[in-house]
Parts: C-alpha cells; sequence; structure tokens
C-alpha cells in the first residue's frame, strides 16, 4: 500500500472504513508481499540457519525497532529512500547486518541476532524498499495524451504551454483563468486560448522555492473584483531577507489597481525555502494561507511568536479573527491558526463538510495529509515520520501526547503539491476525491474520503511531470498545471 493511515486522536464525525476497493487492494498488496517474501527467501537461501526454530525467533519489526530504528529511522525510511552504499541485494543486506561496517559506524548483528532473523530482517526491509519501486513510472509511456484510471479514460487537453513553472491557477468569472507563474508572472488566458500578461505587479523575489505563488478569489469575487495572491517578498531595506506575503487586489485592464498587503509573515530570513505559500477560503469566509518553516526548524514551528511552520486564518481585510486560538495569549501571533507543520503546500476545502485539509512536506519519508483544527499541533519537529535527508534520524518519535496524528502519510516522500476537492460531477466515481500532486514522482494522486479518512487511493497521470497545481474550473473540470516545460492541462474524461 501507498499509505499508511493512522490513529487520528481527534476525531469528530468517525466513518467506518466502508469501501470495498480499498480492501481489495489491501488483500492484493498482501499477495504481491507473499510472493516478493518468497522470491526473496529464495535470494537469501545460502544463508539459511534452520537449526534455529521459529518459536525462539523474534519478530523482523521487532528487531528492527529494537535494534535498527534509532539510527535508521522508525519505519524504515533510510531504506525505503536510500542511495545505497554497498548493494541493496538480499546477500548485500545480510551481510551488512551480519558483519557490519565498523569503520561507517554501522554495528554488526552476527551475535545479536541469528541468521535466520537476519534472514527474516532483510526480507522486512526489502518490503519496504517496494514501496519505492511501484513509484517508478518509467516504463509507462503516455500515448495520444491518454491516461487510463480505475474509473474512465482521461484525456489531456493543453490549455496553456510557454510557462516556467505554473504554480496558482484560479478561474475568472467570464471564463478567463487567471495562471501565476513562480517566475513572478501573472497572465490572463482568454477563452480563445491567448496568455495577456498581467502588469502591475509588487516586487517579487524568485528562485527555486519562491516566486509568485498561489491565487485565490475572494468568495463574492462577482461583485467586488477581489484577486488574492501569495509571493517571495525581498524586505525594503536589505533584499537578501525574503519572506511570504499575501496580497489582494483587483484587476483593470490587465493591472493590477487597489493593491493591499494583508499579511507578511515573520520574521524574515535569508533562507531561500520552505515558504509554504498556499491559499484557501472557507464557506465563513476566512483566508487560510500556510507558511513554511523557513528552513528553521528548531526554533520555528513550536513557538508562538512567529508566524513559520503555521496554518493562519485571516479575515478577508486581513484583520485578525477575534475567535483565533491564540488571539490575547501574551507574545502570540494571533493569526496563527495550527502549529508544528513544516512546508504545506496544499490547502482545500472539503465540499461536503467545509473542513480545511491541508498537505506539507515532511524531510524524506513523511509528507502528511491532516485536517485543519483550530489550536491543533501537527508536531512538526518534535515528532515526524520522516528523516534526514542525509538518511539521519532527528526524532525516535512519531507520536506524542498533544500532537496530532496526520489522516495519512506517505513513504517514500512524494514531494506532493497542489490539493483540491472533484468539486465536479463529470468524472464519475470521483466526486468529493481529494487529489494531491507529486512533484518528486510526476502524478496525480486521487484519495477516497469517506468523512475524516482516506479509505482508498489511486495514482493517476504518470509520468505527465512535475505537478505543482491542481484545482477545479467552475465548468466542473480538473486543471493540472506541471513544471519545465510549464504546462497547464485539463483532464477530459472519455
Ligand atoms: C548505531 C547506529 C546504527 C544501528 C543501530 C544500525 N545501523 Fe545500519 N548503518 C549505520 C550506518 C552509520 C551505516 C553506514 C551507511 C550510512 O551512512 O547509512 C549503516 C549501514 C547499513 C546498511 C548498508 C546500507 C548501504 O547503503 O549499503 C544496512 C543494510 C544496514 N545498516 C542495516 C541495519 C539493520 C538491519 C540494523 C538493525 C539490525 C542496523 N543497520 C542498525 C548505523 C546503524
Amino acid at each position: 500500500m501507498v499509505f499508511i493511515c493512522c490513529n487520528r486522536s481527534v476525531v469528530t464525525s468517525p466513518t467506518p472504513d466502508t469501501d470495498s476497493s480499498a480492501t481489495k487492494a489491501e488483500a492484493s498488496s498482501t499477495e504481491s508481499t507473499k510472493q516478493h517474501m518468497e522470491d526473496v527467501k529464495d535470494g537469501v537461501a545460502v544463508h539459511e540457519d534452520s537449526s534455529v526454530m521459529s518459536e525462539a525467533m523474534n519478530s523482523p519489526e521487532h528487531n528492527y525497532a529494537e535494534f535498527c530504528a534509532s539510527c535508521h529511522g522508525a519505519k524504515m525510511d533510510a531504506f525505503v529512500d536510500r542511495k545505497w552504499q554497498y548493494g541493496q541485494g538480499e546477500s548485500d543486506l545480510f551481510k551488512a547486518i551480519k558483519f557490519g561496517y565498523e569503520d561507517d559506524g554501522m554495528p554488526a548483528y552476527g551475535e545479536a541476532l541469528s541468521d535466520s532473523e537476519i534472514n527474516e530482517l532483510v526480507i522486512y526491509i526489502k518490503e519496504g524498499i517496494l514501496n519505492v519501486d511501484q513509484y517508478n513510472f518509467d516504463e509507462k509511456k503516455i500515448v495520444d495524451g491518454q491516461f487510463t484510471s480505475e474509473e474512465f479514460t482521461i484525456k489531456l487537453d493543453t490549455i496553456a504551454s510557454g510557462l516556467e513553472r505554473p504554480w496558482g491557477i484560479t478561474f475568472l468569472k467570464n471564463g478567463n483563468i487567471l495562471i501565476g507563474d513562480r517566475n513572478g508572472k501573472l497572465y490572463e488566458r482568454t477563452s480563445e486560448g491567448e496568455l495577456i500578461q498581467i502588469k502591475g505587479l509588487p516586487t517579487i523575489k524568485e528562485f527555486g522555492q519562491g516566486g509568485l505563488m498561489d491565487l485565490e478569489l475572494h468568495p463574492n469575487y462577482a461583485e467586488n473584483g477581489l484577486i488574492y495572491f501569495s509571493y517571495t517578498k525581498p524586505h525594503v531595506d536589505d533584499e537578501t531577507m525574503l519572506t511570504s506575503a499575501v496580497m489582494r487586489a483587483r484587476l483593470n485592464n490587465h493591472t493590477l489597481v487597489d493593491k493591499e498587503e494583508l499579511f507578511e509573515a515573520l520574521p524574515y530570513s535569508t533562507k531561500r525555502f520552505h515558504f509554504g505559500c498556499r491559499l484557501e477560503f472557507d464557506r465563513e469566509g476566512y483566508l487560510f494561507i500556510s507558511v513554511g518553516d523557513r528552513g528553521n526548524r528548531d526554533d520555528n514551528p513550536q513557538a508562538l511568536d512567529n508566524h513559520c511552520g503555521k496554518i493562519h486564518r485571516i479575515n478577508d481585510d486581513g484583520s485578525i479573527p477575534e475567535d483565533n486560538p491564540f488571539v490575547g495569549r501574551a507574545g502570540a501571533m494571533g493569526s496563527i491558526y495550527t502549529y508544528g507543520n513544516r512546508n504545506a503546500q496544499g490547502l482545500a476545502m472539503n465540499p461536503v463538510d467545509g473542513s480545511i485539509w491541508e498537505h506539507e512536506h515532511g524531510p524524506r519519508g513523511g509528507d502528511e495529509i491532516n485536517i485543519v483544527q483550530k489550536g491543533i499541533n501537527y508536531g512538526w519537529p518534535v515528532i515526524s515520520y520522516g528523516i534526514n535527508y542525509n538518511g539521519t534520524i532527528f526524532t525516535e518519535e512519531t507520536e506524542k501526547e498533544g500532537m496530532e496524528q496526520p489522516v495519512m502519510y506517505w513513504l517514500p516522500s512524494i514531494g506532493a503539491c497542489g490539493m483540491t476537492f472533484v468539486k465536479s460531477d463529470k468524472y464519475p466515481n470521483w466526486e468529493n476525491n481529494l487529489l494531491s500532486g507529486s512533484l518528486r514522482f510526476k502524478y496525480l494522486e486521487r484519495a477516497v474520503v469517506r468523512g475524516n479518512k482516506i479509505v482508498h487511493t489511486e495514482k493517476i497521470l504518470e509520468n505527465i511531470g512535475r505537478l505543482r497545481v491542481v484545482e477545479v474550473g467552475p465548468d466542473g473540470y480538473i486543471y493540472v498545471g506541471v513544471e519545465e516545460p510549464g504546462l497547464v492541462f485539463r483532464l477530459l474524461p472519455m
């Protein structure tokens, strides 16, 4: 299975997991695992120590937790997502565990564990590695711009090209589409397919993870014409200092007018990553904003005196709602709605109950989906399913009192980016499904949501490109934006 569903400690209306397709998926994955275990056993038969009876053995889960997790991560993350030094064949693993690589800091376990236990551990780790292989879509070629899904065939309709990295997409009432490119260019795409560049944007710093980011219309856009956008803002006195900011403006003759800055994340930093920057209005008209930890994971996400590593909630004019959870607490930023978030690149309102969902990047392993709930601490970096990029761990803890468990997490990290619910009846059986893009594995993940749970997932649009943004238009079609080359597609169900 791709995902691991966690026990949620805060569940308002749990719905039983009745989705039969989920059970089917589980059954078939158990089968392939069994088959795989047999294959692996064959591969290491030479090491088999038949004198050890199975009753005397500890389970590989137990041995892993006991002997390996402290260095390699609680969930085998290091193995699922690593650059192998000594080979990933069964006998390579066996050798590493039995004899160790003392010079590298890898102890030898030949005395602590029997050969059979080591073999079981090898199988256990190899199963984990399958998690990565399932994302290897290299074989899959895109034929005629068409993709298959469990329900129907999807045809791509290219609606914009010549972009770099489309990051925000929103739909004007006249049928035109606003497309923001990370490089600071904002376009209005006409129904004839022409891209008209919008003038009058503020100063935007653009590079890797920063630039012009999300776009959102005011819920009453038809009356007030207000467009909201987030971007990377350089400090007025020192342009090496950067932050995430949100502005609103109106469009007049392809120029932004009436510009008002509503939000600026503090403190500024010279770090050039983890800006967050997703925007979403809820049904009551509050604007939610994600801000990443700005690369200062030890100070920012768990402290309430800064804006970073948080989800914020503000009124449409930038003022702070009085019932925000930390309003009135000394030293706390009033806009904070949740904290302990790493770098959320997806925010979407669930059309079924109006709740706001987010996904955020973990480090290696541990991209999470969470439901944004008032005042909740999502635990970063105290608890995490991920490990450091260099393969070392920074926390052994995946759970802690007072810290929320994710609805789901991805192992390995898919580089989740862009999120929406399918508020549409154009796609049979997809209504209210949750869609998340993947930068790293270049596909779209569809999740069937029941209440507060994800009961089934499917990978679609494999190899489409680094998928940065996904939205549903007022016409009911799903739109996705991919990077380099920057293209926007409309998904036509066939
Ligand atoms: C004290 C820390 C520590 C513990 C405990 C530990 N390892 Fe390691 N292990 C390392 C280090 C350090 C390396 C060297 C490679 C690296 O930098 O990750 C390594 C390497 C390995 C490799 C080779 C990886 C490669 O890239 O080829 C395997 C396989 C492995 N360990 C398995 C295990 C298993 C299974 C356990 C538990 C029985 C375990 N290790 C326990 C620290 C540890």
